[in-house]
Formats: C-alpha cells, sequence, structure tokens
C-alpha cells in the first residue's frame, strides 16, 4: 500500500493542498463518507478520479466548497426568482451539511465534473477538515465517495486505504464519518421544481417543511436523472439478500419461501451466513437465525434500540465487517420505517441487495 494516512495536523493539510493545486487527488473525511478529492477546475485531477474509482464517465461528481456564492459554479440567469428563493432557503437552512443541490451549471464548470450535464451538483461539508482543506486548496473540489465503483462507501481511514489504498497518495484522517450515509440529493430545476434524485444524511421530511412544498420523488424507472440511482450500487463483493421480516417474526412459510426459491441454498453451499440485524441484542437474534436456518452465523448489528441515526453511521462498517468475515452470504432484515433516515437506508439495503441474483 503506498497511500500515508495522516492526522489532519496544519502542516498535513497544507501539503494536501498543495498536492490538490498541483493537479493531485488526496481522500478528505466528510461529515457524510470519505471522499476522493481534486480540483473542480483541473482536467487532470478530474480524470484521475475517475481512473482511480474505476468510475465511468457517465457518473457526475459533486462540487464541494466551504462557503456560499454560488455564482461561478451556478448559472443564475437559468434561475427564475421561485427557483432561487427555494435554493436559497435550503442552504440557509442545510449548509453546512449532507444536502446536495442540483443546479444549472456555469459554464465554466468542466463538463467531466457534470458528464456533459447541463446542471452541476454542489455541497458545503460541515466536517471541520473538509473545510479547512477546500479553504487551503482555494478551489472548489470535486469528490465522489471514496470507494471503488458501485462498492461500499467508506466512512473511516481505514476503510479508504482498504478501498484505494494502492491508488493514491494521501488519506486525511478526520476520524469516523459522524452521519455515515451519503448526501441527500435535490435538484431545483429553473420553474423552481424540486426533486429528490438521492436519499441521504438529511431527511425529505426536513427538506419539504423547510420549503412548505411536497417534493417531487423519482421512481427507479426515471433513474437516470441521476446516475448514483443505478440499481446496482454500495454493493459487498458477496451476495446480499433481503429478508421478508425481521429474524424474530420469521414465519415457517417464509423459511420454506427463501429455501423453495433458492435465496437461502443448500448448506453445503451457503453453510456460513452473515446477518446484518437493525435493533435488539445482537447474540440473540444470531442465535434464532442460526437455529432457522441450521448454519453457522455471523450478526452485525446497528443500534440496539434502533436509532436511525445510529443506524445510519453504522450501516456501511457493518456491511463491510460482513463483507470481510467468513461468511459466504449475507442477509439483512429490512428496514423498519421509511421515515426520516430509514428511507436513505432502505435505500442503500435494496441496491447493495440488487446487485447479485445468483
Ligand atoms: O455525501 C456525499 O454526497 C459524498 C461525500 C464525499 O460528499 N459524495 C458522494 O458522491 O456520494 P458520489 O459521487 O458517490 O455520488 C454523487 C451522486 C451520484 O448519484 C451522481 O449521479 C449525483 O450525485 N449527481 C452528481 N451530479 C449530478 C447532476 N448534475 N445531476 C444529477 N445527479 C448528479
Ligand atoms: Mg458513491
Amino acid at each position: 500500500m503506498k497511500a500515508r494516512i495522516l492526522p489532519p495536523t496544519p502542516e498535513n493539510i497544507a501539503q494536501a493542498a498543495e498536492h490538490l493545486r498541483a493537479g493531485g487527488i488526496v481522500a478528505m473525511p466528510t461529515e457524510t463518507v470519505y471522499g476522493l478529492a481534486g480540483s473542480c477546475f483541473n482536467q487532470n485531477a478530474l480524470t484521475r478520479i475517475f481512473s482511480t474509482k474505476e468510475r465511468p464517465q457517465f457518473d457526475p461528481l459533486i462540487v464541494h466548497i466551504a462557503e456560499s456564492p454560488l455564482n461561478l459554479l451556478v448559472d443564475e440567469s437559468a434561475l427564475s426568482t421561485p427557483a432561487k428563493d427555494r435554493a436559497e432557503l435550503l442552504t440557509r437552512r442545510f449548509w453546512p451539511g449532507p444536502l446536495t443541490l442540483v443546479l444549472p451549471k456555469h459554464s465554466a464548470v468542466p463538463d467531466l465534473v457534470t458528464s456533459g450535464l447541463s446542471t452541476v451538483a454542489i455541497r458545503m461539508p460541515r466536517h471541520p477538515v473538509a473545510k479547512m482543506l477546500i479553504e487551503a486548496a482555494g478551489t472548489p473540489l470535486a469528490a465522489p465517495s471514496a470507494n471503488r465503483f458501485g462498492r461500499i462507501s467508506p466512512t473511516c481511514a481505514e476503510d479508504v486505504a482498504r478501498e484505494l489504498g494502492d491508488r493514491i497518495d494521501f488519506i486525511l484522517d478526520g476520524g469516523p464519518c459522524e452521519v455515515g450515509l451519503e448526501s441527500t440529493v435535490i435538484s431545483i430545476d429553473a420553474q423552481a421544481q424540486v426533486t429528490l434524485l438521492r436519499p441521504g444524511g438529511i431527511s425529505v421530511e426536513s427538506i419539504e417543511n423547510c420549503l412548505g412544498i411536497p417534493i417531487r420523488r423519482i421512481s427507479d424507472s426515471t433513474a437516470l436523472l441521476s446516475p448514483g440511482l443505478l440499481p446496482q450500487h454500495y454493493a459487498p463483493a458477496k451476495s446480499l439478500r433481503l429478508l421478508p421480516s425481521p429474524v424474530v417474526s420469521l414465519t415457517s412459510a417464509q423459511m420454506k419461501n427463501l429455501t423453495e426459491k433458492n435465496i437461502l441454498p443448500p448448506p453445503r453451499l451457503a453453510p456460513h451466513l452473515g446477518l446484518l440485524v437493525f435493533s435488539g441484542d445482537e447474540q440473540q437474534i444470531g442465535q434464532a437465525f442460526a437455529h432457522l436456518t441450521e448454519r453457522t452465523v455471523t450478526t452485525a448489528l446497528l443500534s440496539v434500540s434502533g436509532n436511525l441515526e445510529e443506524a445510519a453511521r453504522e450501516f456501511f462498517k457493518k456491511l463491510r465487517f460482513l463483507d470481510h468475515s467468513s461468511a459466504t452470504l449475507i442477509f439483512a432484515e429490512p428496514c423498519p420505517t421509511e421515515n426520516g433516515l430509514g428511507l436513505a437506508i432502505s435505500d442503500r439495503l435494496k441496491r447493495a441487495s440488487e446487485s447479485r441474483k445468483d
């Protein structure tokens, strides 16, 4: 591994900023997940971000800023007054924080950032190290999550090293991410229509409260509006399958169905199962599942009390833990709610589970 994990001292931030100004790329902490950052105006840096992640160039990047003026990135003349008002309401309420706004792009923003779209995605992270790095670099930073394309997003510096450690030089260590899931992405079009493109760290309910209107939610059939909504995403290397209900309420009919449909293959093919549990007693639930399936089970719990913030923070970490365990197949309990952060958690769970049909 060549990457150095650096504590966020002023010297290290200055060194990372210098590297960014020279067209290099750096993994940086944000409050959501770690990002792989490069200057948003430097073609070399942008190209390296895509190649390092093995990310297809049709998937646009989010631009990270440290302070408000948007006029370098956004074509404000393309926005109606109500659209501007809505953008301002949201940025005042949620920035800095895990909300990304997709707005008409300024011609100065390279097409590589936006994959040729006429819009640009912008967010102001609230992690102090991200803020200091953007300020020191003196340029907005394009930064996708610091994982290989389609894989689990990293929520600590060590996980970035496991994903990309052989491909990058610097990882700034800002500790474990406070939110743990990516930002909520919404677009505001010229006519002020607001659309949810990706659920994330800010709940839809709080956005609707702030604006005083319901926002449009796109269905998977229109997912190409935001390529991050491709069905296969955030996937562990192992197959992940959703259980029809929490382990405590699994019926024998449901178990029979899992076996008949080969969702639970015969023991010789899947002797050791991983289990992602939302709440409750980890050991007890693991034992119950081991008893039901007659296999060895490795369990990972998201939150003893079922707290959604804690579950979100733990989600990618626990998925990664199961992926690296000796389990051959991972099962996950369904997210108990689609309210608040539950929408983002269940979105990530569905996408992680749709990747393999074997
Ligand atoms: O929390 C986050 O947003 C993290 C941290 C590092 O800031 N970043 C992140 O980036 O999740 P990434 O590249 O993994 O996801 C960016 C999402 C993708 O779903 C992409 O398709 C969408 O934002 N996106 C970017 N620009 C867009 C645009 N112009 N129109 C629609 N969707 C866009
Ligand atoms: Mg990502």
